[in-house]
């Protein structure tokens, strides 16, 4: 698929940015209203019912190729499903309205409501896998990673692209046993790890931002977050690279039919082959990338980040919404439960 130039006609309306932070904003502010509250699936169902919602009130005739849920059976926005208003492009879209939902439901910092589009047809459909091993880095190195080559070659390459010292580099990596091993190895080429809970389109991004303290993320994560990961490089100039890997007997049963390659290397635009893109996301809790929500007993702020693949633009968009008007915008606010006035 071919990228257009930053003013071609065809391209995706820049003013969709805007659009979509609405969208992470309204899927943040439900879930954030079941931070600390234990309960994931009640995180999940809010910021889903409210992604959705304020989703189908944007001129987009959208495909969801990315849903999420599946994994961990949560109510979810269903891979297939038709969003927008049935106006304005199409677009295929990756949503998770929480990355972090455990994190969210623990009261824990760097819950994220998140989002990718592009234009119809450019997003790889993660949907018979749900695990890939996976290695992003931000501009300056995005030509220096290799998932096929060691943890010690990649981050040499790395901070050589980087200009730093390889004791200097951090690499984030998702806090599992599976990575046991990685983390041995990342420390015994000389680089530092920075450990995560959950959420590893944030580390991915963090690790892509120019000046930022963390240069790599590596490790087994979700697919549908390497989709979503993919539109954020295209938008930075970073890169990712993955490869599937099957986990479940089911998964290991479609590998091994050879209906799928799972040898092959799936780069950046692979995942999403398109710069008409755009990627939007909005903190639920606190985090390192956007601030989480903070409800007040008169309304909410909210914190965004949102970026075009086309021009390259970062954002970053506060936003405060009144009490009041939320209720009488969004269904998930007339639910009323939690209310939030109580908060
Ligand atoms: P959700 O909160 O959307 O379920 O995902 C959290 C997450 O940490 C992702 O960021 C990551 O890609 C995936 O889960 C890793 O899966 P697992 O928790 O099964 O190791």
């Amino acid at each position: 698929m071919t990228s257009p130039s930053m003013f071609d006609a065809n391209s995706l309306d820049r003013n969709l940015g805007m659009e979509l932070v609405r969208v992470t904003e309204s899927a943040a502010l439900a879930g954030g209203l079941w931070a600390g509250r234990g309960d994931k699936i009640g995180v999940d169902g809010a910021a889903v019912r409210a992604m959705r919602d304020t989703l189908n009130t944007v001129n987009l005739r959208g495909t969801v190729i990315i849903g999420e849920g599946e994994k961990d059976e949560a109510p979810m926005l269903a891979n297939g499903e038709k969003v927008g208003n049935g106006w304005g492009p199409e677009v295929d879209v990756a949503v998770d309205p929480v990355d972090g939902t455990r994190l969210c439901a623990e009261g824990r910092p760097n819950a994220i409501s998140v989002m990718a589009i592009a234009a119809a047809g450019s997003m790889y459909d993660p949907s018979a896998f749900y695990y890939m091993k996976k290695i992003s880095t931000g501009p300056e190195a995005a030509d220096a990673i290799d998932v096929d080559a060691s943890v010690e070659e990649n981050i040499k390459n790395v901070a050589k692209a980087k200009n730093k010292s390889v004791r200097d580099i951090t690499v984030v990596v998702l806090d599992r046993p599976r990575h046991d091993d990685l983390q041995a190895a990342i420390r015994e080429a000389g680089a530092k790890v920075r450990l995560i809970a959950d959420g590893d389109v944030a580390g991915a991004v963090a690790a892509a931002k120019h000046g930022n303290s963390v240069d790599l993320m590596m490790g087994i994560g979700g697919t549908p977050e390497g989709i979503i990961t993919a539109a954020a490089m295209r938008c930075m100039g970073g890169a990712i690279q993955g490869r599937l890997w099957p986990k479940t007997d089911e998964e290991i049963a479609r590998a091994e039919s050879g209906q799928y390659d799972t040898d092959k290397v799936l780069h950046t635009n692979d995942l999403c082959s398109t710069d008409d893109c755009f990627f939007c996301t909005t903190g639920v809790t606190n985090g390192d990338m956007v601030g989480g929500v903070s409800f007040r007993s008169h309304g909410a702020y909210t914190r965004s980040l949102v970026m075009r693949g086309t021009s390259g633009t970062i954002r970053f968009i506060e936003g405060f919404h009144r009490l009041e008007k939320l209720q009488a915008l969004s269904n998930e606010y007339a639910r009323g439960l939690p209310q939030i006035g109580s908060l």
